[in-house]
């Protein structure tokens, strides 16, 4: 059977997305968002020329499946993902938007990224590399890349206006957002991280590192907001292949980034489009993820 086209920009009529990020398109209305997730897929921080068919609805519904198991540690922005529930102007597109938008609370966002590894990896390999620490904390020396971490850590960083996160000590994150803040947003962040953590390694998936993010109500209450423990905020990788001392495969975009190494593309503009044996490997990945990670077939 032939694939569905991809949704690469959510074109409603004449509604237009306030906001568009690399993947999601988002509305405004008012107290509340509607996220969408579209196909489009992004590779050394720039978005391809092809998308991936479902991908939207893979990292929506992983999403939504995270926000439900995770309720009893900090409560969350996900109002409903029924498009019965939308205001009228977006209910009428439910063709487009089923399975892959949500409906949430529109909060204060903290302007800082909560991440927690549990794994040398990426920036932090780099980061160890060159000083033996990773935003200010001190490591063991002899690691490898891609080494299981002692006990997982949280290195918050910055959004830059460049789009680039910089990584910054939990003191300067304190200094940014207020020490109680950070220090009840560590507390969750490695929460999260281990309850993902033991999930997918209990279906053969290694969760090496995730980004969450968290937004403030009116009352000061902390809601963890955005996506959660998708492969667009985390590092997935293959349980069976894992071998550290060299950077591991990725579950999701392995086949894409090969292609573009294959293909030497220099990561500037133009961007490359995807074969279409790299598009559907790469869909049947996300699917593998999706299954194996939620036990549940894509709506
Ligand atoms: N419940 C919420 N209330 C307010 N803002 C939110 C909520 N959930 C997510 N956001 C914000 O919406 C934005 C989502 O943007 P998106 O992730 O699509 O693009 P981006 O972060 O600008 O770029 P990238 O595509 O690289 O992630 C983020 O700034 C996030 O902080
Ligand atoms: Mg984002």
């Amino acid at each position: 059977m032939p694939l569905a086209a991809p949704l690469i920009e959510t074109r409603l009529d004449d509604l237009v997305p306030q906001r568009q990020g690399k993947v999601r398109d988002i509305f405004d209305c008012g107290d509340t968002l509607v996220m969408v997730a579209t196909d489009r897929i992004s590779a050394f921080d720039y978005v391809l020329g092809s998308g991936i068919p479902d991908k939207g609805k893979v990292l929506t519904q992983l999403s939504s499946f995270w926000f439900e198991r995770t309720t009893d540690i900090v409560a969350n922005h996900l109002l409903s993902t029924d498009v019965r529930d939308y205001p009228d102007h977006l209910r009428r597109h439910a063709d487009i938007l089923h399975g892959r938008s949500m409906l949430v609370r529109k909060t204060a966002p903290v302007a800082i990224e909560c991440v927690a590894r549990g794994y040398l990896s990426g920036s932090g390999w780099k980061e160890y590399v060159s000083t033996g620490s990773v935003c200010g904390i001190a490591l063991p020396s002899g690691l490898r890349e891609s080494d299981r971490l002692p006990a997982p850590i949280f290195t918050p960083a910055t959004k830059a206006a460049s789009g680039h996160d910089i990584n910054i000590s939990e003191q300067e994150a304190g200094r940014l957002v207020g020490v109680e803040l950070i220090n009840r947003l560590r507390e969750l962040t490695l929460e999260l991280y281990d309850h993902g953590a033991r999930h997918a390694e209990a279906n053969g998936i290694i969760l090496a590192d995730t980004k969450f993010e968290f937004g403030l109500m009116a009352d000061n209450s902390i809601l963890l907001i955005d996506e959660v423990m998708t492969p667009d905020s985390s590092r997935y990788w293959p349980e069976d292949q894992y071998a550290p001392g060299r950077p591991q495969p990725s579950f999701d975009k392995q086949y894409v980034r090969d292609y573009l190494e294959q293909i030497r593309w220099n990561k500037q503009p133009p961007v490359p489009s995807l074969p279409e044996q790299v598009v559907i490997g790469t869909r049947d990945k996300y699917l593998e993820a999706f299954h194996r990670l939620t036990g549940r077939e894509l709506l």
